[in-house]
């Protein structure tokens, strides 16, 4: 299939651009690079000896995404464009609901004028807020978001969900990630933040690489066994297949379709501490901070529905993780940068 990737310069969209190509998919990539390099569609060049087209452009901008969409001829879009700081979106509501929302609209309105009304999307285990009970299934009432990023990924289900009961013709795959971490095997693309990062691996590899002294492990007290937060962290590279498996539900006209992409498994911040030492035979110091605002205690996903429909399983355990995790960072202590 010929496939528009939005977003794919970043982590979880050159991870699956690979996937994609592996597979034998036309891909073009558009990114206007707020929180990428294209240095990282080299380095998708590299691993898969084919070349990536790429556009920068904002997809805010009707005219220069039309100038690639229109007569392209493209099966699908997979829609990864998006800022995704929780904290900063609490600073900046107004750009990202311009950026995510808007930048959708634009997007949405482009490919149903020029024939393409499929759409894979990145929505997030944050719609479900915080859940009555775990595992989460996707029949699981969504929640309450409690900052405007989770918020623009609620209300970009809604848009797609109410475009697809006004016009059939639509098939609609919302991709709900749990906790992506780990990179390519090669090490050769990862996860590259900008400034301190918010999440908790790329967190750890920069105290491994020396970078930052030391993890703060936000809170001790949650209700779970080790009274630290747990989560359903699951391989980038696993993720990134999923997304080539939803491709094969579009393609035999799937509808609306609302998947978990998760392993199934919760490991709290001590579990992932610890296996990271294990697996990569680093310490980790760390001590233990106050609660982050708005973290929740537990979130798990329960994957069953991706597996018996789409036939995807994840593969990777929180071993591989950890080990692809501190590969990329090694080989790539200031990431994309030289
Ligand atoms: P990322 O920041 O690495 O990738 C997003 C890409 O979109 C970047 O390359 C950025 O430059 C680009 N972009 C942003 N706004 C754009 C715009 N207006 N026009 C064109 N390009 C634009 O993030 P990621 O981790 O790869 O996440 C990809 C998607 O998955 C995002 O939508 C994110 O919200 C979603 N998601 C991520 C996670 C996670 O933990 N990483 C979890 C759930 C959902
Ligand atoms: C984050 C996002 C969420 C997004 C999800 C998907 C926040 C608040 N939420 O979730 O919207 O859908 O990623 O990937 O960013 N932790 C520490 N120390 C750190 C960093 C994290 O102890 O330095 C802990 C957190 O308290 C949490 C766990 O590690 O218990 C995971 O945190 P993180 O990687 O930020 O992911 P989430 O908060 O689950």
């Amino acid at each position: 299939m010929k496939i528009l990737v939005t977003g794919g310069a970043g982590y979880i969209g050159s991870h699956t651009v690979v996937e994609l190509l592996n597979e034998g998919h036309e891909v073009v990539v558009v990114d206007n690079l707020v929180n990428s390099s294209k240095e990282s569609l080299k380095r998708v060049e590299k691993i898969t000896g084919k070349k990536v087209p790429f556009f920068e452009l904002d997809i805010r901008d009707r005219q220069a995404l039309e100038n690639v969409v229109k007569g392209a001829g493209f099966d699908c879009c997979i829609h990864f464009a998006g800022l995704k700081a929780v904290g900063e979106s609490v600073s900046l509501p107004w750009e990202y609901y311009d950026n995510n929302i808007g930048g959708t609209l634009v997007l949405l309105d482009v490919l149903r004028k020029n024939g393409c009304k499929n759409i894979i999307f990145s929505s997030s285990a944050t719609v479900y807020g915080n859940p009555k009970t775990v595992p989460i299934t996707e029949d699981c009432p969504k929640g309450e978001c409690t900052n405007p990023y989770g918020e623009t990924k609620s209300v970009l289900e809604r848009i797609m969900t109410d475009m697809y009961n006004a016009d059939k013709e639509w098939n609609v795959v919302l991709l709900r990630y749990f906790n992506p971490i780990g990179a390519h095997k090669s090490g050769l693309i990862g996860e590259n933040p900008n400034g301190i990062p918010n999440n908790l691996m790329p967190y750890i590899t920069q105290v491994a690489v020396g970078k930052r002294e030391e993890l703060g492990v936000f809170g001790d007290d949650y209700n779970t066994p080790d009274g630290t937060g747990v989560r359903d962290y699951i391989h980038v590279v696993d993720l990134a297949k999923g997304h080539v498996k939803a491709l094969k539900a579009v393609e035999n006209n799937c509808g609306l379709e609302i998947f978990n992409l998760g392993t199934g498994v919760g490991y709290s911040v001590l579990d992932v501490v610890k296996a990271f030492e294990k697996a990569n035979n680093i310490k980790i110091p760390y001590s233990i901070k106050p609660r982050r605002p708005g973290d929740i205690d537990v979130s798990y996903s329960d994957p069953s529905k991706a597996n018996r429909v789409l036939g995807w399983k994840a593969e990777n355990n929180l071993e591989d993780m950890c080990r692809d995790s501190w590969n990329w960072q090694k080989n790539n202590p200031n990431g994309f940068e030289e």
